[in-house]
């Protein structure tokens, strides 16, 4: 018996990284899963990678109507949706004061309204048929704290732990436990992005933010995708239907609370 044998997933932003890690990690715990992603495309080169348990479905997170037609895919593909992991992102930096009004829009609306409307529509899906669920909402080290040049994405992460009180509390009653998670630093394209900000903000050589950071991890190394499937499984499955409205840190020992 595997841990989520016969459960449905929808991952958005699973096309690649860390959302991709996971769908693997449901498809080898006996999960199907919706790959759910806005780069359709390579959304449909993963679910074909992965196999007949995992289907490709488009979906911009900022968009509600969007939103509203990936879920309808997602549970006619599936048969319903029983676990949900809100992963899509973008992440942007810059000094305060060059900080742009339309790249906040763009990343808020990404990170924060799309994690919202997105548990939203899933949520009431999930209330509908009964049953309960299981939502997970990725957020960051970067929402414990802030950064320098990290201001947007840093409040973004912010408001998605505070989403994930709330929402927690609200959808415990319908028996859908929301948690999330707060990565430290994960190897992979992302970070290849934000290793540009701080060469192009702190005058670095390419590379060189991406090699200071995974040395100043506890641990010794930056993380992978791989190493926080333990804890989407966990929140995905009955052993955490007791823990309500909590954020997990897995991050190499970065932070502690
Ligand atoms: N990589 C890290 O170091 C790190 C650290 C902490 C938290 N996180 C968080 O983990 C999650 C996954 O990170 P990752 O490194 O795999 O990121 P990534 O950039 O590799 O993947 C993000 C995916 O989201 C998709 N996406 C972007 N905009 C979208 C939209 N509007 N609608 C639907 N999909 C959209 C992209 O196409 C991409 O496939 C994010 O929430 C990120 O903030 C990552």
């Amino acid at each position: 018996m595997k841990r989520l044998d016969g459960k449905c997933a929808l991952i958005t932003g699973a096309a690649r990284g860390i959302g991709r890690a996971f769908a693997e990690a449901y498809l080898r715990e006996g999960a199907r899963v919706a790959i759910a992603d806005i780069d359709i495309g390579r959304a449909r080169e993963t679910a074909t990678a992965l196999g007949a348990e995992a289907i490709a479905v488009e979906m911009d997170v900022t968009r509600q109507d969007s939103i509203e037609q990936a879920v309808t895919q997602a549970v006619d593909g599936m048969g319903r949706i029983d676990i949900l992991v809100n992963n899509a992102a973008l992440f942007t930096a810059a000094p305060l004061v060059e900080i742009d009004r339309t790249d906040y829009d763009r990343v808020f609306g990404v990170n924060v309204a799309g994690t919202l409307f997105t548990m939203q529509a899933v949520a009431r899906h999930m209330i509908a048929r009964g049953g309960g669920g299981k939502i997970i909402n990725m957020a960051s080290q970067a929402g414990r704290r802030g950064e320098p040049l990290v201001a947007v994405y840093c409040a973004t992460k912010a408001a998605v732990i505070s989403l994930t009180q709330s929402a927690g509390l609200n959808l415990i009653e319908h028996g859908i436990n929301v948690n999330a998670i707060a990565p430290g630093v994960v190897d992979g394209e992302h970070w290849d992005g934000v290793d540009a900000f701080f060469a192009k903000y702190e005058n670095k050589a390419p590379g060189q933010k991406k090699k200071e950071v995974g040395e100043a991890v506890p641990y010794g190394r930056m993380g992978t995708a791989e190493d926080l499937t333990g804890m989407a499984i966990f929140l995905a499955g009955p052993e955490s239907d007791y823990i309500v409205a909590q954020c997990y840190n897995v991050d190499g020992g970065q932070w502690m609370s």
